[in-house]
């Protein structure tokens, strides 16, 4: 039997987070520059490639595979792969096949990825103001990506949505947000916006809402509940006695989660990156396109597991909060 992924802390490496682009239909300002520059499509996997390179890592042993970008579902003939890695949820390999979207074409895909197997997705959803979203995602439309979401719960899937906490942009929202999603029967998590990309004029600094804040305001509403429940993803759980509901919340400043850490990410161009909050990352397309075979690819795989850090350095301080890792969060699929 193969031997599983396990890196230097003893962590076991089941999910894999794999970009499929680079390329998104918005901007939003903590994830892109308004003038971002993308890749050549010459540069990315093919889906051929990201099929073998996704197959290699469930071989050895990956459970939970999420799909991301950029926006995943901007990539031309996405459902190919999709249909494709169903097949290994039919042979009980894969635990869950997901991915994490902006909502935008939803309205398209929705009963695509539900007859490919996909169960659960996670939309990106900051703010349920038109104004403000078009501002935060430079030109998004909130009611394209609102009927995304009304599709994807009719086409059956579980949706989870992600906030990322923003001082100044949605502080003011959080109980629509949270009653919006109980009404909808709707997760929620939340996000410390992490310190990554060329931040040119964003105040990230001034933008940073602490989670341990955010949590406060809550409490003001109702009695928390900690869940032991999880998802295998990096979010801790509580639930609102007021309403039952869950809500996530995913702390990289506050309150590390590394030690637990279980993932590691692929970008469009095949470099696997084994934390979000380093800048280490190996070239695993080089091993992929060598060999028909992929012994060579799984020998790479385990050498790069192999340099897994121990956590990332986003600091702690919020003096010392900007411009920690140069790369933008789009790069890595978030
Ligand atoms: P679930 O399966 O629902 O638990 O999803 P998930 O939280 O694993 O995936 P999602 O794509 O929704 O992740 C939400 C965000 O959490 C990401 O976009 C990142 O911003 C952040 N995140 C995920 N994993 C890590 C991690 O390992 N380190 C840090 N610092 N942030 C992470
Ligand atoms: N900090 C925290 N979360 C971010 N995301 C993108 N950029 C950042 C950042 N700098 C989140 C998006 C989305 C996921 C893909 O990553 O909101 O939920
Ligand atoms: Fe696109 Fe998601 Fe980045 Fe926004 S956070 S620019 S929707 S990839």
């Amino acid at each position: 039997m193969t031997a599983p992924l396990i890196d230097p802390f003893a962590r076991a490496i089941e999910y894999l987070r794999v970009s499929v682009t680079d390329r998104c239909d918005f901007r939003c300002v903590y994830c892109m520059s308004e003038n971002m520059t993308f890749l050549p499509k010459k540069e990315l996997l093919t889906l051929e490639e990201l099929d073998r390179m996704c197959s290699a890592f469930i071989r050895l042993g990956v459970q939970k595979l999420r799909i991301t970008g950029g926006e995943p579902l901007v990539r031309r003939d996405i459902m190919t792969f999709f249909r494709a890695m169903s097949r290994h949820l039919d042979s009980g390999a894969l635990r869950e096949l997901t991915l994490t979207t902006n909502g935008s074409q939803l309205e398209k895909f929705a009963d695509d990825l539900f007859a490919a197997g996909v169960r659960r997705i996670n939309v990106s959803l900051d703010t349920l103001d038109d104004d403000k979203f078009a501002r935060i995602t430079r030109w998004g439309r909130l009611p394209q990506v609102l009927r995304g979401i009304d599709a994807a719960q009719k086409a059956g899937l579980r949706v989870k949505i992600n906030t990322v906490a923003l001082q100044g942009f949605n502080e003011d929202e959080l109980f629509t947000l949270t009653d919006w999603c109980a009404a909808r029967d709707m997760d929620l998590t939340f996000i410390e916006v992490m310190p990554m990309g060329d931040l040119g004029n964003e105040d990230r600094l001034g933008q940073y809402w602490s989670l341990k804040d955010l949590r406060a305001e809550l409490a003001t509403r109702s009695a928390l509940t900690d869940l032991p429940d999880n998802t295998g993803g990096p979010a801790r759980y509580l639930r609102m006695e007021s309403t039952g509901q869950k809500i996530g919340l995913i702390t990289p400043l506050t309150h590390n989660f590394c030690e637990s850490c279980n993932r590691v990410r692929i970008t469009c161009t095949g470099e696997i990156y084994t934390c979000l909050g380093q800048e280490g990352h190996s070239d695993l397309r080089g091993p992929l396109r060598a060999s028909e075979a992929d012994a060579e690819l799984e020998e790479a795989i385990r050498a790069a597991i192999a340099l897994k850090p121990k956590g990332h350095d986003f600091d702690y301080s919020r003096q010392k909060i900007d411009g920690q890792v140069s790369r933008h969060m789009s790069h890595t699929g978030g």
